[in-house]
Protein backbone atom coordinates (compact mmCIF):
# COMPACT_ATOMS: atom_id res chain seq x y z
CA UNK A 1 0.00 0.00 0.00
CA UNK A 2 1.05 3.34 -0.71
CA UNK A 3 0.94 6.70 1.02
CA UNK A 4 0.30 9.61 -0.69
CA UNK A 5 0.59 13.19 0.56
CA UNK A 6 -2.26 15.19 1.57
CA UNK A 7 -3.70 17.55 -0.60
CA UNK A 8 -7.46 18.91 -0.25
CA UNK A 9 -9.88 16.41 -1.79
CA UNK A 10 -7.74 13.41 -1.61
CA UNK A 11 -7.49 11.52 1.61
CA UNK A 12 -3.74 10.54 2.89
CA UNK A 13 -4.34 7.16 3.54
CA UNK A 14 -6.06 5.93 0.24
CA UNK A 15 -4.69 2.71 -1.43
CA UNK A 16 -4.18 4.22 -4.33
CA UNK A 17 -2.00 1.30 -5.97
CA UNK A 18 -3.79 0.47 -8.65
CA UNK A 19 -4.82 4.30 -9.92
CA UNK A 20 -0.28 4.42 -9.77
CA UNK A 21 1.00 1.53 -11.69
CA UNK A 22 -1.95 1.07 -14.66
CA UNK A 23 -0.13 -0.30 -17.81
CA UNK A 24 0.77 1.82 -20.10
CA UNK A 25 0.59 -1.06 -23.16
CA UNK A 26 1.38 -0.11 -26.38
CA UNK A 27 -0.62 -1.14 -29.23
CA UNK A 28 1.04 -3.04 -32.05
CA UNK A 29 -1.24 -1.12 -35.06
CA UNK A 30 0.57 1.68 -35.02
CA UNK A 31 -1.49 4.08 -37.77
CA UNK A 32 -1.71 6.61 -35.32
CA UNK A 33 1.31 6.12 -32.34
CA UNK A 34 0.99 7.46 -28.72
CA UNK A 35 3.42 10.28 -29.84
CA UNK A 36 0.21 11.73 -31.86
CA UNK A 37 -2.06 11.30 -29.54
CA UNK A 38 -3.16 8.47 -27.52
CA UNK A 39 -7.05 9.02 -28.44
CA UNK A 40 -7.32 10.08 -31.61
CA UNK A 41 -10.47 10.86 -33.82
CA UNK A 42 -10.28 11.06 -37.48
CA UNK A 43 -12.99 12.58 -39.83
CA UNK A 44 -15.93 11.10 -38.05
CA UNK A 45 -19.26 11.57 -39.01
CA UNK A 46 -22.39 10.13 -37.65
CA UNK A 47 -26.16 10.30 -39.24
CA UNK A 48 -29.52 9.31 -37.55
CA UNK A 49 -32.12 8.24 -39.54
CA UNK A 50 -35.26 9.57 -38.15
CA UNK A 51 -37.91 8.32 -40.00
CA UNK A 52 -37.52 9.12 -43.31
CA UNK A 53 -34.73 11.43 -42.53
CA UNK A 54 -31.12 11.25 -42.44
CA UNK A 55 -29.77 13.98 -39.90
CA UNK A 56 -25.77 14.42 -39.89
CA UNK A 57 -24.67 15.00 -36.30
CA UNK A 58 -21.38 15.16 -37.06
CA UNK A 59 -19.80 15.71 -40.22
CA UNK A 60 -15.71 15.10 -39.89
CA UNK A 61 -14.56 15.15 -36.99
CA UNK A 62 -10.86 15.00 -36.07
CA UNK A 63 -8.77 15.51 -32.85
CA UNK A 64 -5.76 14.35 -31.08
CA UNK A 65 -5.30 14.47 -27.10
CA UNK A 66 -2.06 13.38 -25.51
CA UNK A 67 -1.33 11.22 -22.39
CA UNK A 68 -2.22 13.66 -19.54
CA UNK A 69 -3.85 16.22 -21.59
CA UNK A 70 -7.17 17.57 -19.83
CA UNK A 71 -9.49 17.91 -22.99
CA UNK A 72 -12.84 19.70 -23.00
CA UNK A 73 -15.39 19.95 -26.03
CA UNK A 74 -17.70 22.67 -25.97
CA UNK A 75 -20.47 23.56 -28.23
CA UNK A 76 -23.63 24.63 -28.29
CA UNK A 77 -26.93 22.51 -27.20
CA UNK A 78 -27.19 19.26 -29.65
CA UNK A 79 -24.33 19.90 -31.79
CA UNK A 80 -23.15 16.41 -31.23
CA UNK A 81 -20.95 16.20 -27.64
CA UNK A 82 -22.47 13.44 -26.04
CA UNK A 83 -22.86 11.49 -29.40
CA UNK A 84 -19.03 12.05 -30.05
CA UNK A 85 -18.17 11.34 -26.53
CA UNK A 86 -20.27 7.64 -26.82
CA UNK A 87 -18.12 7.24 -30.19
CA UNK A 88 -14.89 7.34 -28.48
CA UNK A 89 -16.16 5.23 -25.55
CA UNK A 90 -17.07 2.53 -27.99
CA UNK A 91 -21.01 2.50 -27.47
CA UNK A 92 -21.87 4.17 -30.23
CA UNK A 93 -20.72 3.20 -33.94
CA UNK A 94 -19.55 6.12 -35.94
CA UNK A 95 -21.54 6.45 -39.76
CA UNK A 96 -17.85 6.81 -40.83
CA UNK A 97 -13.99 7.30 -40.06
CA UNK A 98 -11.79 5.86 -37.13
CA UNK A 99 -11.25 6.44 -33.54
CA UNK A 100 -7.37 5.23 -32.79
CA UNK A 101 -6.71 4.67 -28.90
CA UNK A 102 -2.94 4.02 -28.13
CA UNK A 103 -2.68 3.30 -32.08
CA UNK A 104 -5.85 1.28 -32.56
CA UNK A 105 -9.01 1.65 -34.25
CA UNK A 106 -11.21 0.58 -31.43
CA UNK A 107 -14.05 0.39 -34.02
CA UNK A 108 -12.44 -2.36 -36.35
CA UNK A 109 -12.90 -4.89 -33.16
CA UNK A 110 -15.80 -6.71 -31.97
CA UNK A 111 -17.96 -5.49 -29.57
CA UNK A 112 -16.66 -7.40 -26.68
CA UNK A 113 -13.63 -6.36 -26.99
CA UNK A 114 -14.64 -2.77 -26.68
CA UNK A 115 -16.33 -4.06 -23.71
CA UNK A 116 -13.16 -4.94 -22.49
CA UNK A 117 -10.84 -2.14 -23.72
CA UNK A 118 -13.69 -0.11 -21.63
CA UNK A 119 -13.22 -2.19 -18.84
CA UNK A 120 -9.28 -2.64 -18.13
CA UNK A 121 -8.94 1.62 -19.11
CA UNK A 122 -11.78 4.04 -19.54
CA UNK A 123 -13.88 5.46 -16.81
CA UNK A 124 -16.93 7.05 -17.83
CA UNK A 125 -19.26 9.85 -16.47
CA UNK A 126 -22.71 10.43 -18.37
CA UNK A 127 -24.57 13.44 -18.69
CA UNK A 128 -27.26 11.74 -16.27
CA UNK A 129 -26.07 9.31 -13.25
CA UNK A 130 -27.77 6.26 -13.32
CA UNK A 131 -28.02 4.65 -10.19
CA UNK A 132 -29.38 1.34 -9.42
CA UNK A 133 -31.83 2.58 -6.46
CA UNK A 134 -31.99 -0.41 -4.60
CA UNK A 135 -28.53 -0.54 -3.97
CA UNK A 136 -26.31 1.82 -1.35
CA UNK A 137 -23.75 4.47 -2.54
CA UNK A 138 -21.24 1.56 -1.92
CA UNK A 139 -22.32 -1.04 -3.39
CA UNK A 140 -23.31 1.32 -6.69
CA UNK A 141 -19.75 2.02 -6.68
CA UNK A 142 -18.72 -1.11 -6.77
CA UNK A 143 -21.03 -2.61 -9.69
CA UNK A 144 -18.12 -2.19 -12.59
CA UNK A 145 -16.27 -4.76 -10.50
CA UNK A 146 -18.90 -7.28 -11.45
CA UNK A 147 -17.92 -6.78 -15.49
CA UNK A 148 -14.71 -6.03 -14.70
CA UNK A 149 -13.55 -9.49 -13.15
CA UNK A 150 -13.28 -8.50 -9.35
CA UNK A 151 -14.91 -10.62 -6.68
CA UNK A 152 -17.77 -8.64 -5.41
CA UNK A 153 -16.16 -8.58 -2.25
CA UNK A 154 -13.35 -7.11 -3.75
CA UNK A 155 -15.31 -4.61 -5.67
CA UNK A 156 -16.85 -3.45 -2.27
CA UNK A 157 -13.10 -2.73 -1.06
CA UNK A 158 -11.96 -1.08 -3.73
CA UNK A 159 -14.96 1.26 -4.24
CA UNK A 160 -14.89 1.82 -0.07
CA UNK A 161 -11.41 3.23 -1.22
CA UNK A 162 -12.45 5.39 -4.08
CA UNK A 163 -14.98 6.84 -2.30
CA UNK A 164 -12.21 7.69 0.15
CA UNK A 165 -10.51 8.96 -2.64
CA UNK A 166 -13.60 11.96 -3.71
CA UNK A 167 -13.72 12.12 0.53
CA UNK A 168 -17.60 10.68 0.08
CA UNK A 169 -16.78 7.37 2.91
CA UNK A 170 -19.61 8.82 5.38
CA UNK A 171 -22.09 8.61 2.89
CA UNK A 172 -21.38 5.20 1.86
CA UNK A 173 -24.23 3.27 3.21
CA UNK A 174 -26.90 6.06 2.11
CA UNK A 175 -28.71 5.47 -1.30
CA UNK A 176 -27.44 7.50 -4.01
CA UNK A 177 -30.87 9.77 -4.60
CA UNK A 178 -30.49 10.82 -1.15
CA UNK A 179 -27.30 12.79 -2.18
CA UNK A 180 -26.96 16.37 -3.43
CA UNK A 181 -26.03 16.95 -7.22
CA UNK A 182 -22.43 17.43 -6.10
CA UNK A 183 -22.54 14.48 -4.00
CA UNK A 184 -23.80 12.19 -6.87
CA UNK A 185 -20.79 13.36 -9.28
CA UNK A 186 -18.24 12.97 -6.80
CA UNK A 187 -19.90 9.03 -6.31
CA UNK A 188 -20.10 8.97 -10.10
CA UNK A 189 -16.42 10.07 -10.41
CA UNK A 190 -15.64 7.36 -7.79
CA UNK A 191 -17.69 4.64 -9.63
CA UNK A 192 -15.46 5.97 -12.88
CA UNK A 193 -12.42 5.53 -11.01
CA UNK A 194 -13.13 1.39 -10.23
CA UNK A 195 -11.48 -0.55 -12.59
CA UNK A 196 -7.68 2.12 -12.18
CA UNK A 197 -8.82 3.83 -15.38
CA UNK A 198 -5.48 5.90 -17.78
CA UNK A 199 -8.69 7.73 -19.17
CA UNK A 200 -12.10 9.27 -17.81
CA UNK A 201 -14.81 10.16 -20.01
CA UNK A 202 -16.98 13.05 -18.12
CA UNK A 203 -19.83 14.09 -20.32
CA UNK A 204 -20.87 17.57 -18.47
CA UNK A 205 -20.74 16.13 -14.83
CA UNK A 206 -20.79 19.89 -13.44
CA UNK A 207 -23.92 20.41 -15.44
CA UNK A 208 -26.34 20.68 -12.84
CA UNK A 209 -24.06 21.76 -9.91
CA UNK A 210 -24.31 24.59 -8.21
CA UNK A 211 -20.91 26.79 -8.70
CA UNK A 212 -19.42 26.20 -5.55
CA UNK A 213 -19.68 21.77 -6.30
CA UNK A 214 -18.74 22.69 -9.78
CA UNK A 215 -15.43 24.03 -8.47
CA UNK A 216 -14.87 21.11 -6.30
CA UNK A 217 -15.61 18.72 -9.00
CA UNK A 218 -13.23 20.10 -11.18
CA UNK A 219 -10.34 20.45 -8.22
CA UNK A 220 -10.78 16.79 -8.11
CA UNK A 221 -11.10 15.90 -11.33
CA UNK A 222 -7.74 18.27 -12.03
CA UNK A 223 -6.08 16.57 -9.17
CA UNK A 224 -6.19 13.16 -10.79
CA UNK A 225 -5.16 14.74 -13.85
CA UNK A 226 -1.97 16.06 -12.11
CA UNK A 227 -0.96 12.90 -9.57
CA UNK A 228 -1.69 9.70 -11.84
CA UNK A 229 -1.70 11.15 -15.07
CA UNK A 230 -5.15 10.43 -16.19
CA UNK A 231 -6.09 12.10 -19.73
CA UNK A 232 -9.20 13.78 -19.56
CA UNK A 233 -12.12 14.46 -21.93
CA UNK A 234 -14.95 15.85 -20.53
CA UNK A 235 -18.05 18.20 -21.91
CA UNK A 236 -18.88 21.84 -20.50
CA UNK A 237 -20.95 24.45 -21.04
CA UNK A 238 -18.69 26.81 -18.47
CA UNK A 239 -16.38 28.85 -20.11
CA UNK A 240 -14.63 29.44 -16.70
CA UNK A 241 -13.53 25.77 -16.68
CA UNK A 242 -11.36 26.61 -19.72
CA UNK A 243 -8.70 27.35 -17.19
CA UNK A 244 -8.56 23.53 -15.78
CA UNK A 245 -7.92 22.47 -19.49
CA UNK A 246 -5.02 21.77 -21.53
CA UNK A 247 -6.64 21.77 -24.85
CA UNK A 248 -10.11 22.76 -25.86
CA UNK A 249 -12.21 21.87 -28.42
CA UNK A 250 -14.89 23.91 -30.11
CA UNK A 251 -17.50 22.29 -32.04
CA UNK A 252 -19.76 24.06 -34.49
CA UNK A 253 -21.62 22.12 -36.99
CA UNK A 254 -20.81 19.00 -36.72
CA UNK A 255 -16.98 19.40 -36.49
CA UNK A 256 -14.17 21.34 -34.76
CA UNK A 257 -14.15 24.76 -35.72
CA UNK A 258 -11.62 26.06 -33.35
CA UNK A 259 -8.62 24.10 -31.21
CA UNK A 260 -7.45 26.18 -28.10
CA UNK A 261 -4.20 24.77 -26.21
CA UNK A 262 -2.90 25.58 -22.71
CA UNK A 263 0.41 25.01 -21.34
CA UNK A 264 0.29 21.66 -19.30
CA UNK A 265 0.93 22.50 -15.77
CA UNK A 266 4.04 19.99 -14.61
CA UNK A 267 3.44 17.01 -13.23
CA UNK A 268 3.02 17.19 -8.93
CA UNK A 269 5.50 14.36 -7.83
N1 LIG B 1 -30.11 7.88 -31.05
C1 LIG B 1 -30.43 9.00 -31.67
N2 LIG B 1 -31.34 9.01 -32.67
C2 LIG B 1 -31.64 10.14 -33.32
N3 LIG B 1 -31.07 11.34 -33.08
C3 LIG B 1 -30.17 11.39 -32.10
C4 LIG B 1 -29.79 10.24 -31.34
N4 LIG B 1 -28.84 10.61 -30.45
C5 LIG B 1 -28.65 11.92 -30.63
N5 LIG B 1 -29.45 12.40 -31.62
C6 LIG B 1 -29.50 13.77 -32.09
O1 LIG B 1 -28.17 14.18 -32.34
C7 LIG B 1 -28.01 15.54 -32.00
C8 LIG B 1 -26.83 15.69 -31.08
O2 LIG B 1 -27.15 15.13 -29.81
P1 LIG B 1 -26.13 15.13 -28.61
O3 LIG B 1 -26.85 14.56 -27.46
O4 LIG B 1 -24.87 14.48 -29.05
O5 LIG B 1 -25.88 16.69 -28.44
P2 LIG B 1 -25.05 17.47 -27.31
O6 LIG B 1 -24.09 18.36 -28.00
O7 LIG B 1 -24.51 16.50 -26.33
O8 LIG B 1 -26.17 18.37 -26.63
P3 LIG B 1 -26.29 18.86 -25.10
O9 LIG B 1 -25.29 19.96 -24.93
O10 LIG B 1 -27.71 19.38 -25.02
O11 LIG B 1 -26.08 17.69 -24.21
C9 LIG B 1 -29.33 16.01 -31.41
O12 LIG B 1 -30.06 16.67 -32.40
C10 LIG B 1 -30.01 14.72 -31.03
O13 LIG B 1 -31.39 14.84 -31.10
MG1 LIG C 1 -24.89 16.11 -24.35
Amino acid sequence: MKKVKKEEGISKTSVLHGLENRNHKRATSELYTEKEGVVVVSNVKKHFIVGDNNISVLDGVGLKIKQGDFAMLVGPSGCGKSTLLHIVYGLEAPTEGEVFIKGTDIWKHTKNWRADFRNKGVGFIPQQAFWLKSLSVLENVAVPSIIGGLKFHEGLEKAAQMLELVGMSQWSKHRPFDLSGGQQQRVALARALLLNPWFIIADEPTGNLDHKSGVELMDLIKQLNDRFDITILMVTHNPEQYAYATKVFKMLDGQIAEVVENKKRKLKK
